[in-house]
């Protein structure tokens, strides 16, 4: 009788096992079924977005699945580019794009932002032996920017809009290969990106240098078509994040230090 029990007992609880691996793949929370999410971005901004042996990779990949997961999602993010990520969100193909997306007026209009998750300012990338030592002094130079970011927009408003000293770019790479091969004597991009970049790239002689009166504190958001559901479900996953040591975890992963919290949740 009593051997009996014990067989039922593991029958029964084997049973459950496997019913509940099944469930776990298709459904999660209430139990509704939770579609794949696609998601888009720029890989060619690194350390944010990148593509190593063509797999999409950067803080942005880490901290995004992070946060489906404790959403309950699964994901599949995909390199489309910069203008073609916007072209996407507004149109409904992708669910949601990161891709160091800063947070402003002008694209609240056409999509929602999650809460920020990232703090970050436009700085100059300029040759070690430039005479560039602030905003100010980039007036009369080539400055070479990604088309359509916030630092293209910065640099227009110190040199004027349709100033053709200001060389424009489909993606980040491009416009600091225009500087490496002496086509622009500057390039504005946010912080740290370039500063990223000269850290792993010291034998091209490069600095960064910072100008607080001339280039706002900015902040990342995901990015959402508008009205989209998932904004409510992802902010609460990201505020989860930053209080359980989650998103410490994956921030001292790729940049050796922990973050400073205490602006982004003001923000919130
Ligand atoms: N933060 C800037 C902006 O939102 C630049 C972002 C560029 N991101 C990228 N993956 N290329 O305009």
């Amino acid at each position: 009788m009593k051997k009996f029990k014990w067989w039922a007992t593991l029958i029964v609880s084997a049973f459950l096992l496997v019913l509940s691996a099944c469930g776990a793949s298709e459904t999660s929370g209430g139990g509704e079924k939770k579609k794949k999410l696609r998601v888009v971005t720029d890989a060619a901004y690194a350390p944010f977005e990148y593509q190593d042996k063509g797999e999409v990779v950067g803080f942005d990949v880490d901290f995004i699945k992070a946060v489906a997961k404790q959403a309950g999602y699964e994901l599949k993010v995909e390199h489309v580019g910069w203008d073609p990520l916007f072209v996407e969100i507004k149109g409904k193909t992708a669910d949601l794009a990161v891709s160091a997306i800063t947070i402003n007026d002008d694209r609240k209009q056409t999509y929602d932002f999650s809460v920020p998750y990232f703090l970050s300012t436009n700085k100059i990338l300029i040759p070690k032996d430039s005479d560039i030592k602030s905003a100010a002094d980039l007036k009369d130079k080539v400055v070479a920017v990604q088309n359509g970011t916030t630092g293209q927009e910065a640099v227009e408003t110190l040199l004027g809009k349709e100033n053709k000293n200001v060389k424009k770019f489909k993606d980040n790479n491009l416009a600091i290969m225009e500087l490496k091969n002496g086509g622009a004597d500057a390039v504005v991009a946010d912080n740290t990106v370039i500063e990223e970049y000269v850290k792993n790239n010291p034998n091209e002689n490069f600095i960064v240098i910072e100008d607080d009166g001339a280039f706002e504190k900015e902040f990342y958001g995901v990015l959402f078509p508008k009205e989209s559901k998932l904004k409510v479900e992802f902010d609460k996953a990201i505020k989860e994040m930053m209080e359980n040591g989650e998103y410490a975890k994956i921030y001292k992963k790729w940049f050796k230090v922990d973050p400073d919290l205490t602006e982004l949740k003001t923000q919130q």
